[in-house]
């Protein structure tokens, strides 16, 4: 098989001409999913389910510190393109995205004070995350190799709106509900707050996935046969 036939069996070509180019592209990144649902090692492609961040995420939220490590996020996958703006001379993509529900699994560690009260302790979070409307922006650049044009995509800015969601905290003050209740109470009424500093975490690991993935696609074909004329 040449390239070229490998290309078209994993995603639709589009053609530069294309006068509803970005209603082609929107097919592309919709017959990308199934690969990002199982992954494909063979393109590179990690699984996005679920989508697994290492990284310690520190808060003051409602007057406490917490932390929040080895976060799981699933439901990336479940993205609707709504829309595609597309300049090729300046090599700007423009994705306006919907993602339904996320639920994130993290460990938490909580250290403040509630109501007067010490609180100081670890366990589970469990959140859904609803509505969540995220704009995506890549900046491609274009270079040569073996006499041939190729693009790259340089920079991706991810920035993702959450319509509303609800929070647990599990396995916290060993087992004293009364008090596990209170916390679970005061962060859902706070849920904008604290919501604010978890979601750009996500879209940063989210963001440095996706430019990833993208790139592991667009290198291996060239701009031409990517976007044949
Ligand atoms: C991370 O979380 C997963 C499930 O959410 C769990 O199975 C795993 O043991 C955790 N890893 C660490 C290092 O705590
Ligand atoms: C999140 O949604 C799932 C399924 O819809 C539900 O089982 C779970 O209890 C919810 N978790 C929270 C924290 O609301």
């Amino acid at each position: 098989m040449t390239l070229k036939c490998l290309l078209a069996s994993f995603i639709h070509v589009c053609h530069k001409s294309d006068p509803d180019l970005e209603q082609c592209l929107m097919k592309s990144v919709e017959e990308i999913r199934p690969h990002l649902v199982k992954g494909a090692p063979e393109y590179n492609i990690p699984s996005l389910e679920p989508l697994i961040m290492q990284e310690l995420i520190s808060e003051e939220a409602v007057g406490m510190k917490i932390l929040t490590t080895n976060v799981s996020a699933y439901g990336c996958s479940d993205f609707i393109v709504k829309g595609i703006n597309v300049d090729l001379d300046k090599q700007v993509y423009e994705l306006h995205i919907d993602i339904p529900k996320l639920r994130i699994e993290a460990d938490y560690t909580v250290d403040g004070k509630l109501l007067l009260l010490p609180v100081r302790g670890n366990g589970n979070l469990e959140a859904n995350v609803t509505d969540c409307v995220s704009t995506c922006i890549l900046q491609g650049e274009l270079y040569e190799k073996d006499g041939e044009t190729y693009s790259r995509f340089i920079t991706i800015d991810l920035k993702t709106k959450v319509g509303g969601g609800h929070v647990r905290l599990e396995n916290l003050f060993n087992g004293d509900k009364v008090i596990l209740g209170l916390m679970n109470d005061v962060i859902n009424k706070n849920l904008d707050a604290f919501l604010q500093e978890l979601m750009p975490v996500i879209d940063k690991a989210l963001g440095h996935t996706f430019l990833q993935i993208a790139n592991d696609i667009v290198s291996r074909w060239t701009l031409n046969q990517l976007f044949p004329q």
